[in-house]
Parts: C-alpha cells; sequence; structure tokens
C-alpha cells in the first residue's frame, strides 16, 4: 500500500472502520512520521487496539459528516466495513471519502451468484447492503467515488 500509493514519510493516512487497529498499526511502523488516523463505530474494537496507537483511532461512524477538510488525506481506506450502511448512508459515506480523500480505497464484500449470496449472508450478519459486483459499481459511479476498489467473494 504505502508503494503503490506512493506515500510519503509525512503522509496522512485514514483508515474507516479500523477495527483494532491492525492497519493502523503496520502503517505507522512503515511511516513513523506519518499522520495515521482510524475511527470505527466499535469502542470494543478500539479498546482492544494495541495501546502504541490507541490516540490515533477514535469512535465514529462512517455515515456521518468527517471532521476534515477536504483533500486533507494523502489515502483514505476502508476495508470490509462500508458493506455495514443503508443505501442513503453509503451516500454520505463515499461522498465523504471523495471528498476528504486525495487517494482512496475501499475493499467490500460483495457475490456474483445465489451461492456466494447466500454464503455472504451467513457471514456478513451486521450487514445491511447486499449489493452483486455490477450494483456496487453502480453506486460508486452514481454517489461519485472516484476511487479504487476491490471485493471480496465468499465462494
Ligand atoms: C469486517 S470488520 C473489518 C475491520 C478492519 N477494517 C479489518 O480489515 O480488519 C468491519 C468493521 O467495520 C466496523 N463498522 C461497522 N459499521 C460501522 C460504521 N457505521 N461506521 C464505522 N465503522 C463501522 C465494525 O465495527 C468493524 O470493526
Amino acid at each position: 500500500m504505502v508503494s503503490i500509493y506512493g506515500l510519503k514519510p509525512n503522509a496522512r493516512v485514514l483508515d474507516i472502520g479500523c477495527g483494532k487497529g491492525h492497519l493502523v498499526y503496520d502503517l505507522k511502523q512503515l511511516l513513523p512520521e506519518a499522520e495515521v488516523r482510524g475511527f470505527d463505530v466499535s469502542r470494543h474494537g478500539i479498546g482492544d487496539a494495541p495501546a502504541a496507537i490507541r490516540e490515533n483511532l477514535f469512535r465514529y461512524r462512517a455515515q456521518d459528516a468527517y471532521p476534515w477538510g477536504d483533500g486533507y488525506f494523502d489515502l483514505v481506506i476502508s476495508l470490509g466495513c462500508l458493506h455495514n450502511l443503508r443505501i442513503f448512508e453509503l451516500k454520505t459515506a463515499l461522498s465523504e471519502i471523495e471528498r476528504v480523500g486525495k487517494l482512496k480505497y475501499v475493499m467490500l464484500e460483495s457475490y456474483r451468484n445465489e451461492q456466494e449470496l447466500f454464503n455472504l449472508q451467513c457471514w456478513a450478519l451486521t450487514a445491511e447492503s447486499f449489493f452483486d459486483t455490477a450494483e456496487w459499481i453502480w453506486l460508486y459511479n452514481h454517489f461519485g467515488y472516484t476511487g479504487d476498489y476491490e471485493f471480496i467473494y465468499f465462494e
């Protein structure tokens, strides 16, 4: 991620739905001078984060307006989080990611057939948005998200 996105030592990076902050921790190891922030709706997740990075994390919801100016972050990342939002919340979250990040990367669970949809429904108990790949891409375009994206599937 550091080399793919050309992150400089003083880069600013945000991880949305950071869970226990493992990615934030790894990025701080790689870029000790960087401003690496993460937020998650779960107090429990953040509370379990490594002590070394706990001050970089805070409790917040992906679907609320973000407290940073336009283009504040060099990179905004969100891994396996946004499917927990309803469609109108996705509009806000994707618009905010687009607004605060110069570069952005979103990874989400999706499906390509009935079996993968079933498997996803069994796994993602907190999910609100079950969209197939074409639907997610349509949503990204519709909500003006221009960043990178990838999907994972439960085969
Ligand atoms: C599958 S975990 C992924 C955690 C982390 N990104 C990772 O890759 O290990 C999904 C995370 O999204 C968080 N989450 C769910 N709904 C959220 C919301 N509305 N706003 C922020 N975080 C949320 C959950 O608490 C959980 O930590």
